[in-house]
C-alpha cells in the first residue's frame, strides 16, 4: 500500500530506528509499502522512518541509472567496508525539489539481513553506493542535508522553512501515523 512520506521537519525523520528482531508478516508488509511508495514517488530510495515506521529497514531501487544493481532490501543494514570518495548531487522524498552536492564513500560493502531472515552483503560503487549510504543515514536520523556545505544550507533555509510549515500540515491531517 502506497504509503504518505514525511516532509522535512516531521519528527520521525529524526529518530534512530530500532532493530528489528524477527522478519515477520509486518516488516514483510513494511517493505511491500516501502516500494509502493517509492515507486509511485519515482524515487530510488526509501526508509521505514520516512513512512512513519521506527524501524531499521530500507528500500534501494536505482535500476534506472545502474541496470546491474537489483532492487534491494535491506534489514539492519550496516557498512562494513567503504573505500575512496564521491562528491555528486542528492536529493531525497522528504526534500521534493531540493538538491545538493554530497560527499560519500565511492564505493560500499553493506551487510543486512534480506527478507527470507538470512544475512546477506552487497556491495558497489557510484549511485549504487550513494543511495545505500543516503538510506542507512536515515535509519539514524540523518539526513542528506546535514552533509551540506553552510553555504548551501543557508541558501535553502527557505525552501526548508516552506518544508518545515507542510510537514506541520502534514502532522495535522495525521496521514502519518508513528508507529
Ligand atoms: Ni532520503
Amino acid at each position: 500500500m502506497k504509503r504518505e512520506i514525511a516532509l522535512f521537519g516531521a519528527q520521525c525523520l529524526r529518530q534512530k530506528c530500532a532493530w528489528v528482531a524477527e522478519v515477520d508478516d509486518a516488516i514483510r508488509a513494511l517493505v511491500a509499502d516501502l516500494f509502493d511508495s517509492m515507486r509511485a514517488a519515482e524515487g530510488v530510495g526509501l526508509a521505514a522512518p520516512q513512512i512513519g515506521v521506527l524501524k531499521r529497514v530500507c528500500a534501494v531501487d536505482v535500476t534506472v541509472h545502474q541496470p546491474d544493481c537489483p532492487p534491494v532490501v535491506l534489514i539492519n543494514p550496516k557498512v562494513t567496508g567503504h573505500e575512496g570518495e564521491q562528491i555528486g548531487e542528492e536529493g531525497c522524498l522528504s526534500f521534493p525539489d531540493l538538491y545538493g552536492d554530497v560527499k560519500r564513500y565511492a564505493w560500499v560493502e553493506v551487510e543486512a539481513i534480506g527478507l527470507d531472515g538470512q544475512p546477506f552483503k552487497t556491495e558497489g560503487e557510484g549511485f549504487y553506493a550513494r543511495a545505500l549510504q543516503h538510506e542507512i543515514d536515515h535509519l539514524d536520523g540523518k539526513l542528506f542535508i546535514d552533509h551540506l556545505s553552510p553555504l548551501k544550507r543557508q541558501l535553502m533555509r527557505g525552501a526548508l522553512k516552506r518544508l518545515k510549515k507542510e510537514s506541520a500540515a502534514q502532522a495535522k491531517a495525521s496521514v502519518i501515523d508513528i508507529t
